[in-house]
This record gives C-alpha cells, sequence and structure tokens, in this order.
C-alpha cells in the first residue's frame, strides 16, 4: 500500500503535549533524555515529564511554540522555535549542556526541534515546516533562523544546507551515555529569513492564516 502523501500543518494544542514530547525525543538525538532525566522526580516516566513540560503556557518550551504536521488525526511530524532572548541569566554550569549554551543566537528565531516520524521522511514534510517556521520569523520581523546540530547527524546536517542553512559556529560535545553521538561538534547553523535565492531575494513560500487558526497549511506532494 503506497503512501498518502498529503498533509496538513498546523499549531500545536495543549492535548498535543505527549506526541511533542515524543517528537522531542526523536529530534534531540539525546538531549532531551539528558536533561529530562535531570528533572524527573519520584520514578516519574520520561514521557510524562516531557509531556508535562510542553503542556505549560507562556514559556519557550510549551506546546505554543509548536508546529505539528499531521495527515488526519495522526501526527506525523512537528517544528518547534521560539525567538531566543539577548540577555541570558548565569552561565551553564552543567559541562554536558555548556556547548549548546554557547552556540545560542540571540535575536533569532531558534528552532529547538524538529522531527518527522520515520516512515514519513523524505517527502517534504520537514521543509515544509520550515517554511512555515520562516513565515513565522518573517510575520515577526525577526531575521534569522537558528538551530543547533549534532556534526555526527549527517542527515539532518545535508538537509539544512540544502535549505540554505550555513555554519555559523561550533563546539566539541561533551559525551554522556544518554547522547546518541559521543564525538564530533555540535553545529550552530542559521539562515537569514527572505533569503536571497539565484540572484533574488525569496519571501518564505508558505504562511500561517491565523495566528490561532487550526489547520492553517495544506500541502499535496507530487
Ligand atoms: C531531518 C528531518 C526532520 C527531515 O525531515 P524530512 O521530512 O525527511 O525532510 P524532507 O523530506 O523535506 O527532505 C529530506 C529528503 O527528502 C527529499 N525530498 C523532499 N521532497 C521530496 C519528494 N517530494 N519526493 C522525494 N524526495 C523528496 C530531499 O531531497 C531530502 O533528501 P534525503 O532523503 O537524501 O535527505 C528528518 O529526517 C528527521 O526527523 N530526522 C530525525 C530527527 C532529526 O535528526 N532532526 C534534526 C535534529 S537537528
Amino acid at each position: 500500500m503506497g503512501l498518502n502523501l498529503e498533509f496538513d500543518i498546523r499549531r500545536a494544542e495543549q492535548k498535543d503535549a505527549a506526541e511533542i514530547a515524543n517528537l522531542f525525543l526523536i529530534s534531540s538525538d539525546g538531549l532531551a533524555t539528558y536533561i529530562w532525566r535531570k528533572l524527573a522526580k519520584d520514578g516519574a516516566s520520561l514521557e510524562d515529564l516531557g509531556a508535562a513540560r510542553y503542556a505549560r503556557t507562556e514559556t519557550a518550551f510549551s506546546y505554543q511554540n509548536c508546529l505539528l504536521a499531521t495527515q488526519g488525526e495522526s501526527i506525523i511530524g512537528m517544528a518547534h522555535a521560539y525567538e531566543m532572548q539577548v540577555a541570558r541569566g548565569e552561565p551553564e554550569t552543567d559541562p554536558v549542556l555548556a556547548p549548546y549554551a554557547a552556540l545560542e543566537e540571540p535575536g533569532s528565531l531558534y528552532i529547538s526541534g524538529l522531527a518527522v516520524h520515520a516512515p514519513f521522511r523524505s517527502r517534504g514534510i520537514g521543509a515544509a515546516l520550515l517554511d512555515c517556521v520562516e513565515a513565522l520569523a518573517f510575520t515577526r520581523a525577526i531575521p534569522h533562523l537558528s538551530l543547533i546540530c549534532f556534526e555526527r547527524n549527517t542527515r539532518a546536517i545535508d538537509f539544512y544546507l540544502r535549505l540554505g542553512f550555513r555554519v555559523a559556529d561550533r563546539r566539541p560535545i561533551v559525551p554522556h551515555p544518554d547522547l546518541h553521538y559521543s564525538e564530533g561538534d555540535a553545529f550552530l547553523m542559521t539562515r537569514t529569513v527572505g533569503r536571497v535565492r539565484a540572484g533574488k531575494v525569496s519571501a518564505p513560500r508558505r504562511a500561517l492564516a491565523s495566528p490561532h487558526g487550526a489547520s492553517a497549511i495544506s500541502s499535496t506532494q507530487q
């Protein structure tokens, strides 16, 4: 049976928090596992902790900053992004997390998570999610997108390079059993919003219809 390649992209709702947490476990290559394990108390599962984290409101790591790719009722991918604040608090003292704190790009729309469930990859869903993130940056007049990716996640690095991201900075990772990679660097990758492509300035191709719209974008892949 062939895959139905139609999908929608909509804003996440609070009821989606568990699915968002699940996709964060895929997108972060072990970092979410590391962070959530540190926060877990009284034997709470990582999945429950992650779901509670993304059910919150008015915080960077909220469902409110998440776009979901869907097919019918099924969630098949997500992009999570928030504006990176200029002022940071205390320097990061956890050595495992320090490289990522050092790579933050203040003033950018930071893509904190991007993932598509494996059976739905290589069909343009990841690129469509990034288009929508760029549209959000465009409407908020945020000039850059940024993200952090492991050097050893070569498929994702190639994907971002193909979509016009460039490596702006890098830090060696500090290995930990929770992390999927034990060597190589973490890359800060950035892209200008409304970027120059083949000599022309191009605005994002898709835009969200309404700030709280349910099913804002529809896309059919050939
Ligand atoms: C990185 C990731 C989000 C990309 O999502 P995706 O939906 O597969 O991305 P796209 O389909 O837009 O583009 C990826 C590929 O599809 C190809 N493609 C895009 N549209 C296509 C289409 N209509 N038909 C055939 N191929 C297509 C692209 O050329 C690209 O080639 P590749 O398979 O060699 O990589 C996904 O691979 C993923 O979830 N990976 C695991 C989590 C992860 O690493 N996240 C990034 C952390 S920084």
